[in-house]
């Protein structure tokens, strides 16, 4: 028996409707901010994640999957692809080689799978789905602006609020500019010298190469010594400073709270700035529902123009996950109005005519079979969970008035074919 691979899944009716109504809540909400869709390859070039996301990073160094993409001829080159273990970079990628500056402010948004060789868990999955949205332009456009920082994350206070999702906690970073970080690292590199030898493999590479990766550490036993590392909070410079204060001021005005976590760094390397993640105590380890932030230099890193950017992903897993917990997926549903019985032979044709015309009028039919008995026929109307049955024989279509019986009920009245919409309707 072949199986779904380990980390993957299939989603499966009726969960599937909760993701539908989902996507339909978060697409509204886009809407009424004004965010238009993107979407981008699901694999790219292997150098795009390498040098966007960060060599350092676990999702780079670990996680990705790649693959040598043979060569059509033996005289050329075959070529290094990934599939996406985020979208951030290829938004990037694509607003440089669609030239999007010419737009002004891009607001744009994807729903979409990404895959991340992670250890397989609850809430943590091999393919997973992103609602990420990505907000950058050129500086004079505005996207430098702490008011967008402090609309994104205004925005997603809505949008979980909107789809019931209460108790979330927004934590809030900023991890300064490079030039922050040059002094950061130094202060870093020194205070991790006479401790590194205590810590895991993984920490004593990052003291090397990438100091700020070493506050990813997932091992219990190097916490204490993180708990001692200096915070990029007290090296950031005046316009870092200004811009954080700037962004949780507008947050405080327009009530959405939010608290300081000065360990926050976010796994990867294009952060600039402002960095936060939303967290929900129902799930469990794999708390993080998003995370996002400022990336300003993530344009130019990839040979693009000076194009400031902010912008987050949402697990979708997760986030159905918490609506789970109180909205069974069969809440959101939509059952059918009515099932259409034919009843006796060459009826199947009339039946389909007439499930035709219903439907043409935006009801939901769920159409039987001549075969059927009216017994099965009212067993599979049920196990459906129409509201009405409609039985189509010869008798009523040469009357022209149905027989049209309400399943909860058990009410049952006779109705003419042009009345039957409006009857199932009520
Ligand atoms: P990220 O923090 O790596 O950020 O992922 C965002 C969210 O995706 C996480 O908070 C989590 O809910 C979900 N997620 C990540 N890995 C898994 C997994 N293995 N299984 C299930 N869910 C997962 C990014 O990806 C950035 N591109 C976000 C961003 C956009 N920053 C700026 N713009």
């Amino acid at each position: 028996m072949i199986k779904a691979v380990r980390g993957t899944r299939d989603l499966l009716p009726p969960e599937t409707a909760l993701w539908n109504f989902v996507e339909a809540a978060v697409r509204d909400v886009f809407r009424a901010y004004n965010f238009q869709e993107i979407r981008t390859p699901i694999f790219e070039e292997t150098a795009l994640f390498a040098r966007g996301v960060g060599e350092e990073t676990d999702i780079v160094a670990k996680e990705m999957y790649t693959w040598e993409d043979r060569a059509r001829a033996a005289s050329e080159k075959g070529q290094s692809l990934t599939l996406r273990p985020e979208n951030t970079a290829g938004v990037v990628r694509a607003y440089i080689e669609h030239k999007l500056w010419d737009r002004g402010l891009n607001k744009l948004y994807y729903i979409g799978p990404q895959f991340r060789r992670e250890r397989p868990q609850k809430g943590r999955y091999r393919q997973f789905y992103q609602i990420g949205a990505e907000v950058i332009g050129p500086a004079t456009a505005g996207s430098e602006s702490p008011a967008r920082d402090a609309e994104v994350l205004e925005m997603l206070a809505t949008l979980l609020d909107r789809l019931g999702i209460v108790n979330w906690n927004l934590e809030l970073n900023s991890v300064g500019a490079p030039a922050d970080r040059v002094q950061f690292n130094e202060a870093l590199r020194k205070a991790l010298e006479p401790v590194v030898g205590q810590m895991c493999d993984d920490c004593q590479r990052r003291a090397v190469t990438n100091p700020l990766r070493v506050f990813d550490c997932k091992v219990l036993a190097d916490q204490p010594i993180i708990d001692t590392l200096p915070r990029i909070t007290h090296f950031l410079g005046e316009d870092s400073r200004q811009h954080f204060a700037a962004v949780q001021e507008i947050l405080t005005k327009v009530g959405v709270p939010f608290t300081l976590n000065d360990r926050l760094v976010r796994g990867l390397d294009y952060y600039t700035r402002t960095a936060f993640e939303f967290t929900h105590g129902a799930l469990g380890a794999q708390n993080a529902i998003l995370g996002g932030g400022r990336y300003d230099g993530l344009s130019e890193a990839l040979g693009g123009p000076a194009a400031p950017g902010i912008g987050f992903a949402i697990g979708e897993d997760r986030l159905v996950m918490s609506l789970q917990e109180k909205a069974p997926a069969d809440s959101v549903l939509r059952k059918p109005d009515a099932y259409i019985a034919p009843l006796g032979a060459g009826m199947n044709g009339e039946a389909a005519r007439l499930a035709r015309e219903l439907r043409r009028q935006e009801l939901v039919i769920d159409l039987g079979d001549e075969t059927f008995r009216l017994k099965k026929s009212f067993e599979a109307a049920t196990k459906a969970g129409a509201k009405y049955i409609v039985i189509v024989g010869e008798n009523e279509v040469k009357s022209g008035s149905f027989a049209v019986k309400n399943l909860s009920t058990g009410e049952q009245v006779s109705v003419t074919r042009g009345e039957l919409a409006g009857r199932i309707r009520r």
